[in-house]
């Protein structure tokens, strides 16, 4: 897979999804499925958009016991998704356990990508709650080092980590990056943002965009737009 432009359909219900979806007629966009659509719909909402062609990244975030991780990656896995999460914080252990249950018996998997320290916490909440004293840029660098040395493909960070985790881990190691925003529009809740150009330059793979292009009056053009400055 190349770089590409993923959409995040975080919407509640199955309608909503797919009227969405069909607005885009032939194109068939990749999208990303979170744990609110997933929760509300179940996984046959996973089958249906996968039936009308679309690639899907599955946003789960597992993390628990190797074996528990390893036993519902098997079940993503027959779902046929493109690409799943997991916490990196879950251990390398964990992260192996994961890559075992995700592998079909055609020999395929999808990309297993690893979240690192989420962007909501910040070097305050880690060291008071989480008692991590490191600074946080150390902490996801390490994170991705374990990801990559567990045998992950690559993981979530913000476009502003992108180059220093391919200066880490190499750059065929993925990142796949939400907080992107087309220059004019609104950054919403996100602090730290990106154009899709931004991106294309400082090596994101994938970037998630989610309001721009589903608060958008015309999301086909909105998602066009994206395309085009992300991949050109
Ligand atoms: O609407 P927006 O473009 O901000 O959506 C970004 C998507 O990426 C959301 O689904 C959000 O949950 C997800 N995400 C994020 N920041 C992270 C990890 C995931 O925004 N660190």
């Amino acid at each position: 897979m190349g770089k590409d432009v993923i959409i995040a359909c975080d919407f509640s219900s199955k309608e909503e999804v797919l009227g969405f979806l069909d607005r885009f007629e032939g194109r068939k966009p990749f999208v990303k499925i979170g744990m609110e659509l997933f929760y509300a719909e179940g996984p046959q909402i996973v089958r249906e958009i996968k039936e009308r062609g679309h690639k899907i990244f599955l946003d789960l975030k597992l993390h628990d016991i190797p074996n528990t991780v390893k036993k519902a990656m098997r079940v993503l896995s027959r779902l046929d998704v493109d690409m799943v999460n997991l916490h990196a914080a879950g251990t390398t252990v964990m992260m192996k356990e994961a890559l075992e249950g995700l592998k079909r018996e055609d020999g395929t998997r999808p990309l297993l990508i690893a979240v690192t320290q989420l962007t909501s916490t910040d070097q305050e909440a880690m060291e008071k709650d989480l008692l991590i004293e490191k600074p946080i840029d150390e902490v996801v660098m390490h994170y991705a080092k374990t990801a990559k040395e567990a045998g992950l493909d690559g993981v979530v960070c913000s476009p502003l980590e992108a180059g220093k985790v391919h200066d880490v881990c190499g750059s065929s190691f993925l990142t796949v990056t939400p907080g992107v925003r087309f220059a004019e529009s609104d950054h919403g809740d996100q602090k730290r943002v990106m154009t899709p150009a931004e991106a294309n330059r400082i090596g994101s793979d994938y970037i998630v965009m989610g309001r721009p292009i589903t608060s958008a009056e015309d999301p086909v053009a909105a998602y066009e737009r994206a395309l085009k400055e992300f991949c050109e």
